[in-house]
């Protein structure tokens, strides 16, 4: 059966955490600029172990936002956030690598959820419901890069079936 993909602003589903919070997991939308960029200074902040750790300016996050949604209605880009009491406090994403025809079933994916949302099962649910959508838009296979200490990222890929297929040395500076 196939799954509608939801497009900006939609609903997917909603998921209760191990803690009894509920979290609403939507497509972003517009408006979710400023939660957004709230959301990854949280992150660069805190210096969590993603390859961005600057604060992206209004602008940038307007224009990275922008993007998304454009691959979101051109069915290259499927975006999950999840918002608990109206904050959001997990966004994630796979996209086609659509450079090549040869390579458009092939889709990366990324993930980060703020700390007080962590070790709940959120990143299992939406690990999930992520992976349902790739598909849905063509995928047959999802890539990641990690950094290499990350153990608890690693533990929830591993859980979803992701396997390691090598390390790159100095990958990231
Ligand atoms: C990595 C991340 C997405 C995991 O999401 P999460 O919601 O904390 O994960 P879950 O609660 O769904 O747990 C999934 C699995 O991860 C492992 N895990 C979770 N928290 C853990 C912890 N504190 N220590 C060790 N393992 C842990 C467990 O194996 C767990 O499965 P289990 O509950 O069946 O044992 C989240 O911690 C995060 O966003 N971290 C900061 C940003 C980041 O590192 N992003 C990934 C970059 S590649």
């Amino acid at each position: 059966m196939s799954i509608p993909i939801p497009r900006p602003g939609q609903k997917y589903k909603e998921v209760t955490l191990k803690d009894g919070r509920k979290a609403i997991l939507r497509a972003p939308e517009w408006r979710d600029l400023d939660g957004l960029l709230e959301f990854i200074g949280e992150l660069v902040d805190e210096r969590v172990e993603i390859v961005r750790n600057t604060k992206p300016s209004r602008g940038e996050e307007a224009e990275w936002l922008g993007r998304r949604l454009v691959a979101i209605e051109n069915g290259s880009l499927v975006a999950l956030v999840a918002e608990i009491n109206g904050k959001i406090v997990a966004s994630s994403e796979v996209e086609k690598r659509i450079r090549f025809p040869e390579m458009a079933h092939v889709g990366g994916l990324g993930i980060g959820i703020l700390k007080n949302s962590r070790g709940a099962g959120l990143g299992a649910a939406i690990m999930e419901s992520l992976l349902q959508l790739a598909k849905e838009i063509g995928l047959k296979v999802v890539i990641l890069d990690m950094f290499a200490t990350n153990t608890v990222a690693r533990r929830l890929y591993e859980k979803v079936g992701f396997v390691e297929v090598g390390k790159i040395p100095k990958a990231i500076h």
